[in-house]
C-alpha cells in the first residue's frame, strides 16, 4: 500500500480517546470514543486521520505502545492574569477564617486587586506566562482567561490586554472573559449599585469599542465572554442579570460564578439569560439543575476550589450528569486556588463530585471546548480538527484520575507542533 506523507504519526496507542460526537449531556458523557491499538496522523497543524494501521508515513513517528492518546485539555475557567500571590491565606483558613471573612477584611480578591493595580502590564504578562508554561506541561492546550483583579476601567483593560499579548506569542490558545463584576472595589464600598453602573455605562461600552476595532482588523476580540460573581454579599441575581444582559447587548456571551457559597438562584439566571455556563454550583437547586439541563447551559465543576477553601462539601456532579446536564471541568486557577493541573481537577471531580473517569475526561475536553464555542475546532481527535494531542504515560484512561499528584503527560502536540516531550 502506498503511504501518504504526514508531519507526525503517533502509533499504536493502547487507548486513543477520540471524544468524537460533539458536546455530550448526561450519561452520554460516558462515551469517550475509545479506539484500541490506534494511530493518529497530523499534517499542516490538523488531524488528517485516526484509526488502526494508518497508511501514513510521518516525518516524525512516535510510538505510543502501552500509552493513552487523547485531545489536549481545555481549561474553561481560569483567572490566569494577576500579580502577586496569597500563600498566607492558607494559614488564615487553617485557623478557621472563611473565604468571605477574608474578603470582607480586605484580603482575598481585594488583596490581589491591590497587587494587580500596581503592577505594570509587562510584569503581569511575565508572571502569567510562567503559569501558562506549567499549564502546557500538564497538557492544557486551550484555556479561558478572565480579567477581574482590576475592578476599575484602566486595570480591567490592562488585564484583557495581558491576555491578548499572551495569546499572541504563547502556544496555549486563550479565550478572554471580562469579569469586571468579580468583587466590589474599595472605592465603591457600600455602593455596589454605583459600581454596577460603572460596569454597564463605562467598562462594557469601552470593551465593545475595542472588540469592534479588532473585528475590523481581523483580530480576535479583547473579550468574548462576560462573567459575574453572583453571590450573597457580592452581586445579587438582579444586578448580575443586568450586567449580563448589558454584555449580551454588546455581543458578549454570558457566564456566571453561581451558587458557590450560598444558593442565590444563579443557575436559574444562567438558564434565563442563555449563558454558556454556570460555574461552581455547590449550592445549586434542583430547579436550577433542571433549568440548565433544559436550556443546554453547561455546569462547570471547579473542585480544586472547595479543596483549597478547606471544605468537605463539593458540587454534586453525579446528580448533574444523571439529570441530563452538560458538565465541564476546570481548574479555576487563581491566587486562592493555585493550580494549573487539569489532571488534579479530574481526580478531584471523580473523588468528590463522583464523576466516572470517562465523564471527567469528556468534561475536560469536548464539553469544555463547547463552553468556549470551540467544539468544532478542539476537544476531540477527529479529521479536520486542530492537532492538539496528548500522549499520557498510562496504559488506559482509568489511570488518569487514579494515578494522582504526578504529571502523567509525556508529550504534547499543539497545532501540529511537538511542544513538550
Ligand atoms: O472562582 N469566587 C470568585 N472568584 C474566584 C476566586 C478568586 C480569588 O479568590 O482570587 C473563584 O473561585
Ligand atoms: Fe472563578
Amino acid at each position: 500500500m502506498r503511504e501518504e506523507p504526514a508531519d507526525i504519526v503517533i502509533r499504536n496507542a493502547s487507548e486513543l480517546l477520540t471524544m468524537a460526537g460533539g458536546v455530550k449531556a448526561g450519561r452520554r458523557m460516558r462515551e469517550p470514543g475509545i479506539i484500541t491499538g490506534a494511530d493518529i496522523a497530523v499534517r499542516d497543524g490538523r488531524i488528517t486521520a485516526v484509526g488502526r494501521s494508518l497508511p501514513f508515513k510521518g516525518e516524525t513517528e512516535i510510538d505510543a505502545t502501552g500509552k493513552v492518546v487523547m485531545p489536549g485539555f481545555v481549561d474553561t475557567h481560569t483567572h490566569l492574569v494577576f500579580a502577586g500571590s496569597r500563600e498566607s491565606e492558607l494559614e488564615m483558613k487553617i485557623e478557621g477564617l472563611s473565604y468571605m471573612e477574608i474578603l470582607r477584611q480586605g484580603g482575598g480578591i481585594l488583596s490581589t486587586v491591590r497587587a494587580t493595580r500596581s503592577a505594570p502590564l509587562s510584569e503581569i504578562v511575565r508572571e502569567s506566562e510562567n503559569r501558562l508554561d506549567t499549564m502546557l506541561d500538564f497538557g492544557t492546550t486551550t484555556a479561558e482567561a478572565k480579567s477581574g483583579y482590576g475592578l476599575d476601567p484602566e486595570t480591567e483593560m490592562k488585564l484583557l490586554k495581558a491576555v491578548e499579548e499572551l495569546n499572541s506569542f504563547h502556544e496555549v490558545d486563550l479565550v478572554p472573559t471580562f469579569l469586571g463584576a468579580h468583587a466590589v472595589p474599595p472605592e465603591f464600598e457600600g455602593n455596589t449599585e454605583g459600581y454596577v453602573d460603572l460596569i454597564i455605562n463605562e467598562m462594557l461600552p469601552e470593551i465593545a469599542e475595542e472588540n469592534k476595532k479588532r473585528t475590523e482588523e481581523g483580530k480576535p476580540p479583547l473579550a468574548r465572554f462576560v462573567d459575574v460573581f453572583c453571590e450573597k454579599g457580592v452581586f445579587s441575581v438582579e444586578q448580575s442579570g443586568r450586567i449580563l444582559e448589558a454584555g449580551k447587548g454588546y455581543g458578549l456571551i454570558p457566564r456566571l460564578h453561581a451558587d458557590e457559597i450560598v444558593w442565590t438562584g444563579g443557575a436559574e439566571l444562567a438558564a434565563e439569560v442563555g449563558a454558556a455556563s454556570a460555574d461552581h454550583l455547590l449550592r445549586v437547586s434542583d430547579n436550577g439543575i433542571r433549568a440548565m439541563a433544559e436550556k443546554g447551559v453547561t455546569g462547570v465543576l471547579l473542585p480544586a476550589t472547595p479543596l483549597m477553601l478547606l471544605q468537605t462539601e463539593f458540587a454534586d456532579g453525579r446528580k448533574m450528569v444523571d439529570s441530563g446536564m452538560r458538565v465541564a471541568l476546570a481548574t479555576d486557577l487563581n491566587p486562592n486556588c493555585y493550580t494549573e493541573s487539569m489532571q488534579l481537577a479530574i481526580t478531584l471531580a471523580c473523588v468528590y463530585s463522583h464523576l466516572t473517569p470517562a465523564e471527567a475526561l469528556t468534561a475536560s475536553t469536548i464539553n469544555a471546548a463547547g463552553v468556549l464555542g470551540l467544539e468544532k475546532e478542539v476537544g476531540s481527535l477527529e479529521p479536520g480538527k486542530k492537532a492538539d494531542i496528548l500522549v499520557l504515560d498510562v496504559p488506559n484512561h482509568l489511570h488518569i484520575p487514579y494515578h494522582f499528584g504526578v504529571n502523567l503527560v509525556e508529550l504534547v502536540v499543539k497545532g501540529g507542533e511537538i511542544v513538550r516531550f
